[in-house]
């Protein structure tokens, strides 16, 4: 068998979290395979939402394998709030989670890292979600990170070790370490892990495979934030593309399947960086208000615009995508027209290929479509699609060249709308 692949086309929050619930009666195992809680991932199904941060969104259809991947990091303080909340509210995961223990562990000071150097940053800020995933990712890289198998040895001389070395790291910077309650919470969270199954993940999803097993990879941020194709240095610090899976995982290439792509089917982004499509003006400020575009991590506004089909072409190209999933449909509902950009003017020149850095010298270049001014949210088949959304579709299947399978009318679990293949 072969592990498929989910992941965001855009800059995040394109609804993976969703989608991934529903897909799960189809597969055995879910795991995510990078970031951490940086990512919020919602879910909403018989009147309820939940998000997700660091726990795969197969935990709620049936007794599915669920595994935090090696190429995750993981805050125990965080880990234990988030499955605390869902053991109260009757989700046990004792049995279902594994843990890798090669995932790499968030300290308290790689939280306060963060934000050291957000400040140390000034106006170049990237606008973090300050959960210490550059900081972490950083001393694995660096070969000095905390791993999860770390706590069954010296794991207290190894902390002391780590914490004195950012003590150093925060007195350059002077910010002051403050870590009161923070870390008796995270070492409430390492006692807490203790009762999953902390493996090494990679053999047991490789045995999984051979098994028969159908594993589906959960992506977290999306491909315009990965670490060495997004807009570097507005970037998280992971490999956020389909290749991450394998490194994430610890799968060969020739063992990916179906490539999921995500989007929605018009642009967010939270925090700094470029974002050629982006609307400052009423348009954007209406799509943020149905579109609720609020980060579930943080709160924050998100910054909107049109449909960047040059940076999805890139998207799709970077990650083989087999099938697209179009999200967030609905919220296009009232509008008179719709646009698309299909190119980029860049420096006087016209260009389809995404730059190495999306300044302000980029200049959108747009097609417009008919509105459908119908209400999708409450349509169950694509026989009842109104022309002009299927106009919208057929254009965007003939610009990206590959089939756009699910479509997404709202955000309940049941709001979702699977075409036949063609
Ligand atoms: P993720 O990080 O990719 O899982 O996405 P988020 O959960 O951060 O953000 C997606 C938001 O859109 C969530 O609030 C979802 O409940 C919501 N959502 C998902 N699909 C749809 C949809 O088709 N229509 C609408 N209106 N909302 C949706
Ligand atoms: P999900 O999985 C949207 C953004 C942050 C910031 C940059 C770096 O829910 O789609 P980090 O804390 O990772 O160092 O922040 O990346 N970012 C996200 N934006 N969705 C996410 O996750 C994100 N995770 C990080 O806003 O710009
Ligand atoms: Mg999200």
């Amino acid at each position: 068998m072969k592990v498929d692949v989910l992941l965001g086309l855009q800059w995040g929050d394109e609804g993976k979290g969703k989608i991934v619930d529903v897909l799960t009666p189809g597969y055995d195992v879910v795991t995510r395979f990078q970031g951490g809680p940086n990512a919020g991932h919602t879910l909403e199904f018989n009147g309820k939402k939940h998000v997700l941060r660091s726990i795969p969104s197969g935990i709620f259809q049936g007794n599915k394998i669920n595994i935090i991947g090696n190429g995750v990091v993981l805050d125990p303080a965080l880990f234990k709030n988030e499955a605390g909340d869902l053991a109260d509210a009757g989700h046990d995961l004792k049995e279902k989670l594994y843990i890798s223990k090669k995932a790499h562990l968030i300290l308290p000071t790689h939280r306060l890292l963060d934000a050291a150097q957000e400040i140390a940053k000034g106006d170049a800020r990237v606008g973090t979600t300050g959960k210490g995933i550059g900081p972490a990712y950083t001393d694995k890289i660096a070969r000095t990170g905390l791993r999860v198998g770390d706590l069954f040895h010296d794991f207290e001389k190894k902390y002391a070790r780590a914490k004195a070395r950012h003590e150093h790291l925060l007195a350059a910077l002077s910010y002051p370490v403050d870590l009161a309650g923070m870390e008796q919470e995270w070492w409430q969270g390492i006692e807490y892990m203790k009762q999953f199954h902390l493996v090494d993940s990679e053999h047991l999803v490789n045995r999984l495979l051979e098994e028969g097993k159908h594993i589906l990879a959960e992506g977290a941020q999306g491909t315009m934030l990965d670490v060495d194709f997004g807009s570097y240095p507005f970037v998280t610090s992971s490999s956020t593309i389909c290749a991450g899976a394998c490194t994430g995982l610890g799968v060969p290439p020739g063992k990916i399947g179906e490539v999921i792509g995500i989007f929605k089917a018009y642009c967010t982004r939270v925090g700094s960086g470029p974002f050629p499509t982006e609307l400052k003006d009423d348009t954007g400020d209406k799509l943020c208000e149905i579109g609720h575009e609020f980060g579930s991590v943080t709160g924050r506004r998100r910054r909107c615009g049109w449909l960047d089909l040059v940076a999805l072409r890139y998207a799709i190209r970077l990650n083989g995508v087999t099938r697209l999933v179009m999200m967030k449909s609905d919220v296009l509902d009232t509008f008179e027209t719709i646009k698309v950009c299909t190119s980029y003017r860049v420096d006087g020149q016209e260009t389809t290929d995404f730059p190495f850095e999306a300044r302000e010298n980029i200049e959108p270049l747009y097609a417009e479509l008919p509105g459908w001014k119908t209400d999708l949210t409450r349509l169950s088949s694509e026989d009842e699609f109104p022309v002009e959304f299927k106009h919208y579709l057929d254009f965007l299947e003939e610009q990206l060249g590959i089939p756009v399978r699910i479509i997404s009318v709202g955000p309940d679990r049941e709001q979702t709308i699977t075409r036949r293949a063609r």
